[in-house]
């Protein structure tokens, strides 16, 4: 056991004045707050780490090498939906990560909040998490330890901004082919069936991969939407997590699309990210679009890198420049009812202004198209 005294005495040599520690506490590490005393507004979560090999004397040098790869993965990791690293460095019999400190856990928010997620905020947590997660997978990380206790906020203009944290049970491939079965990391109810059907066969290493990851970012949803989540219960029935009382019907409908029991058939991050925008596209603020009544065309607000595209009436539009783009989009949507192709029969109407307001809502879509090129 960490003492708070010892360490915050430790810290103190490095200009470091101790504030409080962290209600969720894991396995391996200790997280305490602090400020620095020349400016008390630089604030600072560090992650402590006892090194001691035992003897009290001598520091464990594959402890330090645990440490040194948590630190790692955060450095690597620098994305604006990851916890900031600030560095790491070791004190005696004791390793330090210095982190920018946020402001609560994503556990905390949800265990206070008592009321329906609306559409906006949860289209918004779920695409940060989304984001983040995509870029650490990008990366060749697996994070094998997604929950809401590590799934940091912060809050900007009463919004809240995500930022994934502990890597403490993270693991980098450079081909994630070659993914090797070790010893099981993670929390259970967060586990993918493939890697629990393994452990309920004894097995004592599993195969933890991204889908792994896919699986606990569903759970997390479910869970912040107060599903009541018993690991037996889901488990003997079939896998069908219980519904949220807190999410929407659409939060619900694109959680049971995350949680596949098969990992194969379990949608990978780009098709989550399109169910997303396509469940919650009245809630993506870059694709606001408005109607100019008396040229009958749209125009794209709010994004400049858009801007000219919807500049002019769509009649003026070629046949190849709005239904290439468009029909490639549609293609890829997964929602059955998307899948509508332009052609040159159908593209006549483009000129009717009933037709345009009709298609307002596909329209939104229309302008994602355009960005993805
Ligand atoms: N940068 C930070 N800002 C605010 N709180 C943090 C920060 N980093 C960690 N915490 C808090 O401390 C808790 C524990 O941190 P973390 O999850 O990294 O360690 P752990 O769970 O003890 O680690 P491990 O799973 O490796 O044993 C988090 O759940 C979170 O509440
Ligand atoms: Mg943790």
């Amino acid at each position: 056991m960490i003492n708070v005294d010892t360490v915050s005495a430790l810290l103190s040599q490095k200009g470091h004045v101790y504030d409080s520690f962290s209600q969720e506490q894991g396995q391996s590490g200790f997280v305490i707050f602090t400020h620095l005393k020349e400016n008390e507004n630089l604030k600072y979560a560090i992650k402590v780490f006892d090194i001691d090999d035992g003897s009290k004397i001598r520091v464990s040098e594959s402890k330090i090498q645990e440490c040194q790869n948590e630190a790692f993965a955060m450095k690597k990791l620098n994305h604006k939906n990851v916890v900031e690293y600030h560095s790491d460095y070791q004190i005696q019999l004791f390793y330090f990560i210095q982190m920018k400190k946020c402001e609560s856990s994503l556990y905390i928010w949800s265990k206070q909040n008592e009321e329906v997620i609306p559409n906006e905020q949860f289209y918004s947590i779920a695409k940060q998490i989304l984001d983040g997660l995509k870029f650490i997978h990008d990366q060749g990380w697996i994070l094998r330890d997604l929950k809401p206790q590590n799934i940091l906020i912060n809050y900007t203009d009463s919004k809240i901004k995500i930022r994934l944290c502990d890597f403490g049970a993270a693991t980098c491939y450079p081909k994630l082919d070659d993914v090797k079965s070790t010893a099981f990391y993670g929390s259970l109810l967060f586990t993918p069936p493939e890697v629990i059907f393994s452990l309920l066969q004894g097995k004592e290493n599993v195969k933890q991969t991204q889908q792994g990851d896919i699986w606990a970012f569903g759970i997390c949803l479910s869970v912040i939407g107060k599903a009541q989540l018993n690991q037996m219960d889901y488990n003997n029935n079939n896998w069908q997590v219980p519904t949220s009382p807190l999410l929407t019907p659409e939060a619900q409908i694109f959680v049971n699309y995350i949680l596949e029991q098969d990992p194969q058939l379990r949608p990978k991050i780009e098709q989550i990210r399109s169910k997303l925008d396509s469940l919650f596209s009245q809630c993506q603020n870059n694709t606001q679009l408005q109607l100019n009544a008396s040229s009958g065309s749209f125009s794209r607000i709010s994004q400049p890198f858009c801007q000219g595209i919807f500049d002019k009436p769509f009649i003026q539009y070629s046949f190849k420049e709005i239904a290439t783009p468009l029909n490639q989009y549609f293609n890829n949507c997964i929602q059955e009812d998307m899948k509508f192709q332009i052609n040159e029969e159908n593209f006549g109407s483009f000129s009717d202004n009933i037709w345009e307001l009709k298609m307002l809502p596909w329209l939104c879509f229309y302008g994602q198209a355009f960005v993805q090129l």
